[in-house]
């Protein structure tokens, strides 16, 4: 497995194929943090979730939050002409690989940057040896939902009311 300072890297054919810049993507280091607090800022300030500002608040870190996210948390950018465009997180809970912190730039979506994302993160679960990728999605989130069934993520389940009185989806992939 490759160190915690050099970055895995993968350019994905998929969004290759979608757009003129390539998207590339790769294990995120110290120095990438304040470009990844920005894009939560972005993501989560424009996004029209319905849910309490403080609890949409609590998802875009501060640096120095973000910086204590990233103990125990693999994370891994998407980048497009230099410009971090995606996030998401893997966590090894049990051995199985927990999914945490998916966002992409409203500006690049429906391009195949989530997807070459969870499919870096779904090598780096295998190369973990985890038997399974999951995932939570709340109720709400039907895009987060219909990425996950597209990408072969069966729904296992279901909290009902389970955070902010809202159903949370759990979906998972076994590896
Ligand atoms: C969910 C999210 C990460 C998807 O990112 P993305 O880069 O646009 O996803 P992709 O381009 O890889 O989508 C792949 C496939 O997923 C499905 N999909 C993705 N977004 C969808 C949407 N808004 N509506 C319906 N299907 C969607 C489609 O099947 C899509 O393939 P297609 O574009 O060829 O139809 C993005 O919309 C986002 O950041 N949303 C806000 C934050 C969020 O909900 N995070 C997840 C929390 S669990």
């Amino acid at each position: 497995m490759a160190s915690e300072h050099r970055p895995e890297r993968a350019e994905s054919p998929a969004a290759v194929a979608n757009s003129a810049s390539p998207t590339v993507v790769e294990r995120i280091t110290h120095q990438d943090v304040p470009a990844v607090c920005g894009l939560f800022k972005k993501v989560w300030e424009s996004e029209t979730t319905g849910l309490p500002a403080e609890l949409v608040k609590s998802w875009q870190p501060t640096p120095l939050e973000f910086t204590s996210w990233m103990e125990g948390v693999t994370y891994f950018a998407a980048r497009r002409d230099g410009r971090v465009v995606g996030v998401v997180g893997c966590e090894l809970e049990h051995g199985s690989c927990h999914l945490v912190d998916l966002v992409v730039d409203p500006e690049a979506r429906r391009q195949g940057v989530a997807s070459a994302l969870l499919a870096t993160a779904l090598d780096w679960a295998k190369r973990s040896n985890a038997p399974e990728a999951w995932g939570e999605v709340l109720g709400r989130f039907h895009s987060a939902a219909a990425l996950f069934a597209h990408l072969g993520f069966v729904e296992c389940g279901v909290l009902h009311k389970h955070q902010w009185n809202e159903d949370v989806r759990l979906f998972e992939r076994l590896l």
